[in-house]
């Protein structure tokens, strides 16, 4: 899968824009602020109906304008594809060859890996960014994954909307037991895939970070269960159950699910210490890179097609060393576009160089 060619109307500092890429290497040139990521960002939009870096879709629309649009064409394996999404009137379209699809049937269409500097996030921040990692890269991969979760959620709301009515009347809705038992069922199933996954990209993950950092350190990504324990596979039904029952009365206090995989997290250990509090920065952005190359790697190795690949400025942060490791690690990846505000360690003959200035694409 690769995209050929991504245009842009009034899409952040882009008023009208055409941009070609190749099939393997591209690199986004310019100085700070210039559009860089910009361009990333909606080509991430047109892979995950989402940015990767805002929530909010009005602040995606150029200053002044009311809507916004963007067109990527695809190829892959001899078929053509081309997505579309527009913003407008606080409405998010999105078109495959023509046809209105549903944000979901998007998700998985086309498989998107983007690394950013943000990524440091991924060690350093909330349970919420962890688990949205392994959310996006499962729903890419799992058609069934992404239904399981969104009827979790959905399961999740329900029954927060019984715990507030609890809260409010004193008493617990009959209803109750059947939620329960839904969120363990439905729950149960998204941990295991969860889990799954973590196995899937464990070795993976080690291999890169050695590969980069140059030394043999042991990396262990570990599910971390928020309020029951996992002891074995075959168990986590019990001990979702358990633990529900042992936190109704603050739920029905808090008027809030107080137990699930909304709620999980992964830790990221090296050498047996948790990188997030004992690892130095040059450790974090490693990691981090090797979990988004593993991510890259097990989405080939489950689906069969290397996904489009983003990088972000991440080579600004590395030192040589590191540099020189990491282009190694990706040379067998299909297509990648990065970012960068020097062309340095680039051979501008084996790449394809789009410079940008202000909104607009210079040259490329
Ligand atoms: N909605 C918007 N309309 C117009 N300009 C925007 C919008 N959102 C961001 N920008 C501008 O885009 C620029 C940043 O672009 P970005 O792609 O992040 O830069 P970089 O090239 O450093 O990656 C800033 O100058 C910012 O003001
Ligand atoms: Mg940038």
């Amino acid at each position: 899968m690769y995209i050929q060619q991504v245009r842009l109307t009034n899409f952040r500092n882009f008023a009208n824009a055409v941009v070609n890429f190749t099939q393997q290497r591209n690199l986004i040139l310019g100085r700070n602020a210039q559009g860089k990521t910009n361009l990333l960002e909606a080509i991430h939009i047109l892979a995950v109906g989402r940015s990767h870096r805002e929530r909010r879709e009005a602040n995606l629309i150029r200053f002044g304008e009311k809507f916004y649009r963007i067109e990527g064409v695809f190829h892959h394996i001899g078929v053509r594809n081309v997505v579309e999404i527009t913003y407008a009137e606080q409405r998010k379209r999105i078109r495959i060859n023509g046809k209105e699809v549903r944000p979901i049937d998007l998700i998985g269409f086309i498989g998107i890996v983007i690394s950013s500097p943000e990524d440091i996030a991924l060690v350093k921040g909330s349970p919420g960014i962890r688990r949205l990692f392994l959310d996006m890269a499962l729903c890419q991969m799992r058609r069934d994954y992404l239904r399981s979760l969104q009827r979790y959620l959905r399961v999740v709301e329900q029954r927060n909307q019984l715990l507030k009515r609890a809260q409010s009347t004193g008493r617990l809705p009959s209803e109750m037991s059947v939620w329960n038992a839904k969120l363990i069922e439905i729950g149960t199933a998204v941990v295991r895939a969860r889990l799954r996954y973590l196995a899937e990209i464990q070795d993976r993950v080690e291999a890169n970070f050695r590969a980069i950092s140059g030394t043999p350190q042991l990396v262990q990504l570990a599910y971390s269960p928020r309020g029951y324990r996992i002891d074995n596979e075959v168990d986590i039904g019990d001990a979702i159950g358990e633990a529900l029952e042992s936190v109704l009365d603050a739920e029905t206090m808090r008027g809030y699910t107080l137990v699930g995989p909304h709620l999980d997290d992964f830790v990221f250990n090296v050498d047996g210490r948790d990188l997030r509090l004992f690892g130095s920065e040059g450790e974090q952005r490693t990691a981090v890179l090797a979990l988004r190359c593993a991510e890259a790697q097990a989405m080939k190795a489950v689906t069969g097609r290397m996904p489009i690949v983003l990088l972000d400025d991440v080579f600004a942060e590395l030192d040589e060393e590191r540099a020189t490791a990491l282009r190694a690690l990706i040379s067998d990846f299909d297509q990648i576009i990065l970012t960068s505000s020097r062309a340095v360690g680039v051979d501008k003959e084996d790449i394809n160089v789009i410079e940008v200035a202000g909104g607009r694409i210079v040259s490329g």
